[in-house]
This record gives structure tokens, C-alpha cells and sequence, in this order.
């Protein structure tokens, strides 16, 4: 489902040094998989999903997500790709403020099709992830657990295959980042693959596989 090889990424810092965060990475996630990686602060792990997830094009190798090749690809092709393709979790929820659970889970409509059903369909989003009875609720009414399980309903709004975590434990306390990792594990068996950045143990313990980034190579 995922494939990428020879990933390497270079960034400048301003001041003429360079500083190489991957070097020649490569990775393979199976269809239906739960993979964890993991990694020291600053060892790229975000570099990573960003790649991954069709956000960044400036690096070298090749990858493809679920038969598309992005490296190359067209910033259409990977507008496209980032819309029907990959859902993304981040730590910090990046919720609306402004708006409910509901009308925040329809947010990737908006740069789509504006269907009439997204109401329905962002309720049914909010069900998978449990939490159809606070929809009408705005993020600030929202423990840090529900306001995570929004923008996982948000990411899965348009029904990609893949899902891409970035330190979605982050910023939970125990009890609630174990039942994020359990909605994580029921969605995994219900047929999402799901890659998650993470330095948490309890993290990687659910995951069927970890893969280790150090030194700018995964193993
Ligand atoms: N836009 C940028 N310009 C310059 N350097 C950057 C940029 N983004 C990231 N870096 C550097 O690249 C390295 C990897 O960053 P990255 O965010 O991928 O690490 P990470 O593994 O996700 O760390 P953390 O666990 O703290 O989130 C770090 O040393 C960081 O300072
Ligand atoms: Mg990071």
C-alpha cells in the first residue's frame, strides 16, 4: 500500500549548512497493516509522513501510495491524491474553532464537491469514531480525547484507504490516548492502513510492526 525507496531530504538552515534528514530511506506497508515508526526528536519522522502524505515534493526516491506515484506527480495529481488517498491526524487536532464536530469533519468538502449529503455524511464519520452525540458541539466544548476522535472522523471523511498519524497520543493523557489507539486498532480491523509516527511505546505496542528511523534510514 505504501512503497517508498531511496528517500532522502535536505534542508537548508538559512545560515549556508545543511542538514540531511533522511538519507536513502526506504519502507513497505502492506495493505491492512498498522505500522508505527519511531524515532528521537528531530530524527525526521515528520519529514517522513509529510513526504508520504503528498504534502512536501522537494526530495529525492520514490514513492507510491496506493499505486500513485508521487515523486514527480503533478501538484494536481497530488491535490487529487491528498483528497481521496491519505487522511492526516496530526498531535494537535487542528480543529475550527468557529465551527461544530460536524461541520468541522465536512471541512475537506469545501474544497470539493459541496455535496448536499456531507451533513449526513460527516454524522456518520462521527458515529465510527463514536461520537455522534456531541456533533453539534464546538471544539472548545471537547475534552482533548473528543476533539482528537473529530479530526480522525475528519480524516477518514472522504474515505481514503490510508491514514497518516503524526503523535496522535501526543498530547492525551494515558486512559484517553489508550482508547484513541483502540479506535486506531478497530478502524486497522475494519481495513484502514494506518502509519503512526509516534514516540510512545504504548503506541508502537499495538502496532504489528515498528520501524525505527535513526540516522536518516528506517529499520
Ligand atoms: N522547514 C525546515 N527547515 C529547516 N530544517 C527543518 C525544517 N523542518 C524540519 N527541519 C529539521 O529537520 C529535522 C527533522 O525534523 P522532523 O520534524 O521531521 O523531526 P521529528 O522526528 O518529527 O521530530 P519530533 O519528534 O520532535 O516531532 C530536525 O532537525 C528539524 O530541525
Ligand atoms: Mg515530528
Amino acid at each position: 500500500m505504501i512503497e517508498a525507496s531511496g528517500l532522502s531530504k535536505t534542508f537548508e538552515d538559512g545560515e549556508g549548512k545543511s542538514l540531511a534528514v533522511l538519507s536513502g530511506a526506504s519502507l513497505r506497508v502492506a495493505r491492512g497493516e498498522l505500522v508505527a515508526v519511531m524515532g528521537r526528536s528531530g530524527s525526521g519522522k515528520s519529514t517522513l509522513l509529510h513526504i508520504l502524505g503528498g504534502l512536501d515534493t522537494d526530495y529525492a526516491g520514490q514513492v507510491t501510495v496506493a499505486g500513485q506515484r508521487l515523486d514527480g506527480a503533478s501538484d494536481e495529481a497530488l491535490a487529487r491524491f491528498r483528497n481521496t488517498t491519505v487522511g492526516f491526524v496530526f498531535q494537535s487536532f487542528h480543529l475550527v474553532s468557529g465551527l461544530t464536530a460536524a461541520e468541522n469533519v465536512a471541512l475537506p468538502e469545501l474544497f470539493g464537491a459541496h455535496a448536499a449529503d456531507a451533513p449526513r455524511r460527516a454524522l456518520e464519520a462521527l458515529e465510527r469514531v463514536g461520537l455522534a452525540a456531541k456533533a453539534q458541539r464546538n471544539p472548545a466544548q471537547l475534552s482533548g480525547g473528543e476533539r482528537q476522535r473529530v479530526a480522525i472522523a475528519r480524516a477518514l471523511f472522504l474515505k481514503p484507504p490510508v491514514l497518516l498519524c503524526d503523535e496522535p497520543t501526543g498530547n492525551l493523557d494515558g486512559a484517553t490516548g489508550a482508547e484513541i489507539i483502540e479506535l486506531f486498532q478497530r478502524l486497522n480491523r475494519e481495513g484502514l492502513t494506518i502509519l503512526a509516527v509516534t514516540h510512545e511505546d504504548r503506541v508502537s505496542a499495538a502496532a504489528q510492526r515498528v520501524l525505527r528511523l535513526d540516522q536518516g534510514q528506517l529499520v
